[in-house]
């Protein structure tokens, strides 16, 4: 059978299909739904300084081939993080990599200073400068590369777990957002988070949005997500995480050839929260037909017209 083994910075991960930060709580709520043991790693919601109430609604709504969303990082704080959930981790049997957002580079600092105070099974940060739907901070940081090399290396300075940033698609040029992050210290990038969109109801007149915009996911946003990642991969050293409208192992595979080294599923998770596991049966069949011993092996090999 195939090595589907993957690693990032210093962890190898059981496999490359991991669940992306979102949907799927803080990682305890779905105990029913799936193993989650299954995943290679699963990320949590988006966790702040304080606790958020999040946007008003409506703040989802289904669009062709996807979903546009406006939570406004809708959450319970880090203090009552981890005193009421980082502790049960250590039963779930799947590493948890811990999302955190900010409006200041100093809040950020202060939720991995809390996080690092305490005993706990999280093994990383996915640090998200990338959310299009609150008023400060959020993307603020991952569209600017000075700002966004000195939040990393201001992160990198408090933690030795794996830090891993999130990049936005909502920029001009992907590639100096993400050799800033690189060159700030960190040891993962994850691309894409959501792209802009709106959706207006025509009987209604109305934005289907609170908040006019949110952030376009799902099938349609895949082809940003694989150009984002292939052309990362090549400006970067360090290991890239595909997300952006997976849903099954053909889209992984397509990833993983761009140049991603793991995959999140997202949106996929609301049609079905097993969608990650048939994506892992789905590879390891890929694997097995081309006859590929690794899945290291595939990453990048996709063959452009172009060198
Ligand atoms: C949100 O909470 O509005 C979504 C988070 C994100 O897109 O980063």
């Amino acid at each position: 059978m195939a090595d589907i083994t993957v690693t990032i910075g210093k962890h190898t991960f059981q496999n490359p299909v991991f669940a992306a930060s979102g949907t799927f709580g803080y990682g305890l709520e779905n105990p029913d739904l799936v193993d989650i043991s299954a995943f290679g790693a699963i990320v949590t919601k988006s966790i702040t300084r304080q606790p958020r109430e999040g946007n008003p609604p409506p703040r989802i709504v289904e669009t062709p081939s996807g979903m546009i969303n406006s939570i406004g990082l809708s959450n319970i704080g880090v203090d009552k993080y981890v005193s009421d959930m980082a502790p049960k981790y250590a039963d779930i049997g799947c590493p948890v990599i811990m999302n955190i957002a900010g409006s200041s580079e100093d809040e950020y600092c202060e939720i991995v200073e809390i996080t690092e105070s305490v005993n706990s099974n999280i093994i990383g940060y996915e640090v998200n400068i990338s959310c299009p739907n609150v008023k400060h901070g959020g993307i603020e940081f991952g569209v600017n590369a000075e700002l966004t090399e000195s939040l990393t290396s201001k992160i990198r300075k408090r933690t030795g777990k794996l830090v891993i940033m999130k990049l936005s698609p909502n920029v001009t040029d992907i590639r100096s957002i993400a050799k800033a992050a690189e060159a700030g210290g960190a040891d993962a990038l994850s691309a894409i988070n959501t792209v802009y969109g709106m959706s207006i109801n025509p009987h209604t007149k109305k934005s289907e949005i609170y908040t006019t915009y949110g952030g376009l996911s799902g099938p349609a946003i895949k082809p940003v997500g694989l150009a984002c990642v292939h052309k990362v991969s090549l400006a970067v050293d360090v290991p890239v995480i595909g997300i952006g409208g997976i849903t099954s192992g053909k889209d992984a595979v397509e990833y993983i050839l761009a140049g991603a080294s793991a995959i999140q599923v997202g949106t996929a998770n609301y049609r079905d929260p097993a969608t990650g596991i048939s994506i892992l049966d789905d590879l390891k069949r890929y694997l097995a037909e081309q006859n590929i011993a690794t899945v290291a092996e595939m990453i990048g090999m996709v063959e452009t017209y172009e060198s």
